[in-house]
């Protein structure tokens, strides 16, 4: 399915909660309730996924909140692994529970795990998330590392004056030097509460190329990974990336849709209009997605200085 500025939409992100034991400053509203209201089943997610993937989303990647917050999490993962038009699963998650969790979740199908870790540095980690167990994430990481995802993603969200300081840049980098993972530093986009300076915290994707001088830019379609644009290191199993979603030209390559946890199918991260799923047959759903993907937009327009708006990434999940 073709959207009107020419881009195959094949891919699904489906938030399967807005619940999250985290509150990065960055993302979650402090007012945002936290209750399992309205979530869509495993049926109802069966369904939705399964006509939409029929439809040519064929690529899925469950987001939340935290999407392993949820007790049926590997339940649902078979399910979506078992439709037929479903090629690939993935999963973004804080890392909390994945050491616990990470196998069961390969064995249900899931192919790729992405990781948010924007520090290392563990009061750093406490600012930005109100919890203090990088220790917990790391070894999350080891374990998702360990137990045959196709490839482990770090995402970063670039914070002025908390990361984007060459040493910590340096820092972060360093594990794609340790680990055969893509690293990929984010931009801020306008979100969080209404006590965070999206302002005050961005940082232009450019500090990750003044940090690491030595990085080689990776041409053509090996060099993008959706929408980041990927680097390497000389001698280095890992690979660097830059999503830069203010200052670059990232709505070119999206090819994505979203689907909210209680069922709104939303066609843009930065709005847009939505529609209401839950209730529909799989027939209708596939109807709305044909008219849905005509209405995507070809530009967000948002520039740095956010321009009062607040993208609620909690429910969308980023
Ligand atoms: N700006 C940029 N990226 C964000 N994420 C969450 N909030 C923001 C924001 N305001 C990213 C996190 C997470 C992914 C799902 O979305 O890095 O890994
Ligand atoms: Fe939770 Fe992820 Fe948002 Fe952090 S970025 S509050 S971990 S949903």
């Amino acid at each position: 399915m073709r959207d009107r500025a020419s881009r195959e939409i094949s891919y699904l992100r489906l938030s399967v909660t807005r619940r999250c034991g985290f509150s990065c400053i960055y993302c979650a509203d402090r007012q945002c309730r936290d209750t399992p209201d309205g979530e869509l089943s495993p049926p109802e997610i069966f369904r939705i996924t399964g006509a939409l993937a029929e439809a040519g989303c064929h690529k899925v990647r469950l987001t939340g909140g935290e999407p392993l917050i949820r007790r049926d999490i590997a339940e649902i993962c078979r399910g979506i692994r078992e439709l037929p038009a479903v090629r690939e699963l993935a999963l973004t998650t804080n890392g909390l529970y994945l050491a616990g969790m990470a196998r069961e979740l390969f064995a249900a199908g899931v192919s790729r795990v992405n990781i948010s870790i924007d520090t290392l540095n563990p009061a750093k980690f406490e600012r930005i998330t109100g919890r203090s167990c990088l220790g917990k994430v790391l070894s999350g990481l080891e374990t998702a590392l360990s137990c045959g995802f196709e490839r482990v993603k770090i995402n970063t969200v670039l914070l002025h004056g908390l990361n984007d300081d060459a040493a910590s840049v340096r820092e972060l980098a360093a594990l794609a030097d340790r680990y055969p993972l893509d690293i990929r530093f984010i931009e801020l986009m306008p979100a969080g509460g209404a006590d965070f300076s999206v302002r005050e915290h961005f940082a232009a994707g450019g500090v990750v190329l003044r940090a690491l001088p030595d990085l080689t830019e990776i041409p053509g379609e090996a060099g993008r990974s959706g929408v980041a644009r990927m680097y390497r290191r000389e001698g280095s199993p890992g690979r660097i990336g830059i999503i830069a979603p203010i200052t670059g030209s990232f709505c070119r390559e999206c090819n994505r849709i979203r689907v909210l946890s209680d069922g709104r199918l939303r066609l843009c991260l930065f709005g847009g209009r939505e529609f209401d799923l839950r209730h529909l047959s799989r027939a209708e759903i596939v109807r709305v997605f044909r008219i849905a993907s005509g209405l995507k937009p070809e530009e967000h327009g948002i520039t740095a200085d956010a321009s009062g708006i607040r993208i609620p990434m909690q429910e969308i999940g980023g």
